[in-house]
């Protein structure tokens, strides 16, 4: 595996720089603008944009042939929610390579079918999972190793490992949380991990940017946070889900009264978004919503001691 030593004309010292402002690897050189780089190193411009040309060029991203392309989207995995009609309703499980964003009320569900994945990631592949470990982002303190345990024993899965394969990091403010990202990829590699989660993306960006005129500066910050949470599930080959609230539509007449926060940026970065509300009698409803690829649909679940479940006809 390549250090970011191994790039032509960064010496120690410029490699000091760069893993101290986040960059870790060749794969988040690569990817990085030559303005990010440069303002978060310290570097010129154009040292940074040349730099991050050199590490492209060593991991063979510079262009690719539409062969090249469909051999990388070959290599999409799918991890299981472990629900069958959730699952298909997403084409086959989460995959890799994008972002699944999870919307919806308070109480509906996200973070157990977040909690659910973070155990059936670490199933052997011939069982829906993706034999690697996973790492929680946290926003708001929910995640929970007991609920962990709990889905686990439910599925009959052996809970000695299971928690130590789970990294969970708190953000406790949106600049954390932008920085935990940042830092990932070093990790990433490290301990396996081959599920990220962020829970949720926006609630600590919504509590801190109040008022229309710092919408722009909120959307600027969430957009580049989504970019790089986008790369890291390109670059590794693993899903990246993140939970999303809803705001009220007040200019709705017709249509549903909520509308999934964040804006365009959201929708514009998710691969794939899953719009969840509750159904009759403790049932949950997931609909898919402008996917590029996924047929529309709707699927029913209800989340039990085994995390998500079938609902049985
Ligand atoms: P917010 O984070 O508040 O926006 O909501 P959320 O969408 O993340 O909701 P969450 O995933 O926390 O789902 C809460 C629902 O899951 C509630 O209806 C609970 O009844 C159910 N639930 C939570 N914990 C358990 C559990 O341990 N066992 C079972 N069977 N259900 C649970
Ligand atoms: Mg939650």
């Amino acid at each position: 595996m390549n250090k970011i030593e191994d790039v032509p004309g960064v010496g120690l010292a410029t490699a000091q720089k760069l893993r101290a402002a986040g960059f870790h690897t060749l794969e988040s050189i690569a990817v990085a603008s030559g303005r990010e780089l440069a303002e978060m190193a310290g570097l010129t411009e154009e040292r940074a944009r040349e730099f991050s040309k050199r590490a492209r060029e060593m991991l063979n991203l510079n262009f690719l042939t539409a062969e090249e392309l469909l051999t990388r989207r070959q290599n999409i995995a799918r991890l299981t929610t472990g629900c069958k009609s959730l699952d298909d309703l997403l084409g086959g499980g989460v995959e890799t390579q994008g972002i699944l964003e999870l919307i919806g009320q308070y109480g509906v569900g996200k973070t157990q079918i977040c909690l659910a994945l973070c155990v059936f990631v670490q199933q052997p592949v011939e069982m829906g999972g993706l034999e690697g470990s996973a790492l929680y982002l946290d926003t708001e303190g929910t995640f929970r190793p007991e609920r962990i345990i709990e889905i686990a024993r439910g599925r009959e899965i052996p809970t000695e490992t299971i928690l130590k394969n789970i990294i969970v990091a708190r953000a406790f403010n949106s600049d954390h949380q932008v920085l935990i990202a940042e830092k990932l990829d070093e990790i990433i590699q490290e301990k396996n991990i081959k599920l990220v989660i962020v829970d949720s993306i926006i609630s600590h960006f919504r509590a801190e940017y109040l008022g229309r005129e710092s919408l722009p500066t909120r959307q600027q910050r969430l957009n580049q946070h989504l970019h790089k949470l986008l790369r890291m599930a390109e670059v590794f080959n693993i899903p990246v889900v993140v939970t999303n609230q809803v705001v009220a539509s007040p200019d709705a007449f017709f249509g549903p009264p909520n509308k999934p926060a964040g804006g365009h940026i959201l929708a514009h970065l998710s691969t794939n978004r899953v719009f969840l509300r509750k159904g009759k009698r403790y049932t949950r409803i997931a609909r898919i919503i402008d996917s590029p690829y996924l047929p529309e649909g709707e699927c029913i679940f209800k989340i039990t001691e085994k995390g998500v479940e079938d609902v049985p006809p």
